[in-house]
């Protein structure tokens, strides 16, 4: 399978990996199905995820774990899901998270 978005590192899962397209800030990735959000998100090369809502600074994953909650992301219009903690699915959507007021 191809991948048309040349930004994003999955661009050749083996040939028998399994796939799903997951849409991260609109535009379509296709990435190997059983990873987390925030695994196939990393492979992309902006890898901010959210916001601080103290300091407005760019967040990204740290203990992939559950744990920090630097990973938060929109999900499918939910906000605050750890994206270390869900597994990407076929159909996703999937968007940064600032805080109130930010860009
Ligand atoms: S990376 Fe720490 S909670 Fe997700």
């Amino acid at each position: 399978m191809s991948n048309t978005n040349s930004k994003f590192v999955w661009s050749t899962p083996s040939a028998n990996q399994e796939t799903v397209t997951v849409t991260f800030e609109g535009e379509n990735c296709t990435v190997p199905s059983g990873v987390t959000v925030a695994a196939a998100l990393l492979g992309h090369d902006d890898n901010h995820f959210c916001r601080s809502a103290a300091e407005n600074d760019t967040r990204a994953p740290y203990c992939l774990m559950g744990v920090c909650f630097e990973c938060l992301v929109e999900i499918d219009g939910q906000k605050n899901r750890q994206a270390c903690l869900e597994p990407v699915y076929d159909g996703m959507r999937v968007k940064r998270q600032h805080s109130p007021g930010s860009n």
